[in-house]
């Protein structure tokens, strides 16, 4: 099943009356991939999520996920998918162990099968201690573990994480993320996370795709992406002194050096590739500049994000 699609659609789309909150959206997510799909709140991440579960009908266009159709084999597909929503419903009253054993028993677990999958699941998200405490009595961390661990009880093939950090507070976040690195990490599973944290997502995820009103602005690996916008690879020097008046001239003369720009001491090379960099350094010393400092520019998914959300592609 290497790379198999787990998620393909094509053209999807779902209007609420004039509002077009899914915008012919299509686009394919692979096993075992961590895919984050970013966008401002209104965006359409929770509509695209619902779309893929079956929960909410498509106004057109049409989806398959792990071999379903969401539309029309909701049922069967969703006991394959786990999803933790917005909101953690989970019932305060009842114990950690009893609420895992609830959703269990719903997915038509019992015996000693739901015991073991409970216990599993307590464990791998540091629950096991407080497995008989009530849910209510919980901090919003431990809930919002616990609500991770309920959508594990029947394990899914595929989990849906819809901003699971948003209402925690740094450190809460920091274990939540922690801890659906370790699930990717140990279990394969196929996560589509929904997220407007950038680190969260740069944490994370393999591939992203970033939409807006509904619509697909850009979609792929956070690298390729970065390349895509800000178009080859620089490389800031920093020089100790005024290098010769034709310093950069003569830089740009080397083979595949793109583009070079001097602003007082700081020099900014654009290159075909990493590889370059030491024929740069090598050239500029020949030259006889006096290099202090050689930082290969590295873009964050909050620069592409934004490069991105300010229309840099479409
Ligand atoms: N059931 C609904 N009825 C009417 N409008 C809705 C409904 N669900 C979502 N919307 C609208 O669709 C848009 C996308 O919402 P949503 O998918 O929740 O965005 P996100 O999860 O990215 O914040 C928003 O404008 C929202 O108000
Ligand atoms: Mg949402």
């Amino acid at each position: 099943m290497a790379n198999a699609q787990v998620i393909q659609t094509t053209e999807l789309t779902r209007r609420f009356g004039d509002l077009t909150a899914v915008d012919k959206i299509s686009f394919s997510v692979e096993q075992g991939e961590v895919f984050g799909l970013l966008g401002p709140n209104g965006a359409g991440k929770t509509t695209l999520v619902r779309l893929l579960n079956g929960v909410l009908p498509a106004t057109s266009g049409s989806a398959r996920v792990l071999n379903y159709d969401p539309d029309h084999q909701g049922d069967d597909l969703r006991k394959h998918t786990g999803v933790l929503t917005e909101s953690t419903s989970l019932y305060e009253q009842l114990t950690a162990r009893a609420n895992l054993q609830f959703f269990g028993t719903l997915y038509g677990l019992s015996g000693a099968e739901l015991d073991r999958r409970t216990d599993e699941a307590l464990k791998l998200f540091g629950l096991t201690e407080r497995a008989d405490n009530k849910a209510g009595e919980f901090s919003k961390g431990m809930k919002q573990r616990l609500a991770l661990a309920r959508t594990l009880v029947h394990q899914p093939d595929l989990l849906f994480f819809d901003e699971p950090t948003a209402a925690l507070d740094p450190e809460a976040t920091h274990q939540v993320t922690e801890l659906i690195a370790r699930l990717s990490r140990e279990s394969g599973r196929t996560i589509f996370l929904c997220t407007h944290n950038l680190d969260e997502a740069q944490r994370l995820c393999n591939r992203v795709a970033v939409i807006n009103k509904g619509c697909l602005l850009a979609i792929g690996a956070p690298a390729q992406l970065a390349r895509d916008l800000f178009q080859g690879f620089w490389v800031d020097i920093e020089l100790q002194a005024a290098p010769p008046g034709d310093l950069a001239a003569n830089l740009g003369k080397l083979t595949g050096v793109e583009k070079v720009t001097l602003d007082n001491l700081k020099l900014a090379v654009q290159i075909h590739s990493e590889e370059m960099i030491p024929a740069v350094v090598t050239k500029l010393v020949e030259l006889t500049a006096q290099i202090v400092r050689v930082n290969p520019r590295v873009y964050s998914l909050e620069d592409i994000y934004f490069e991105i959300q300010k229309g840099g592609r479409s």
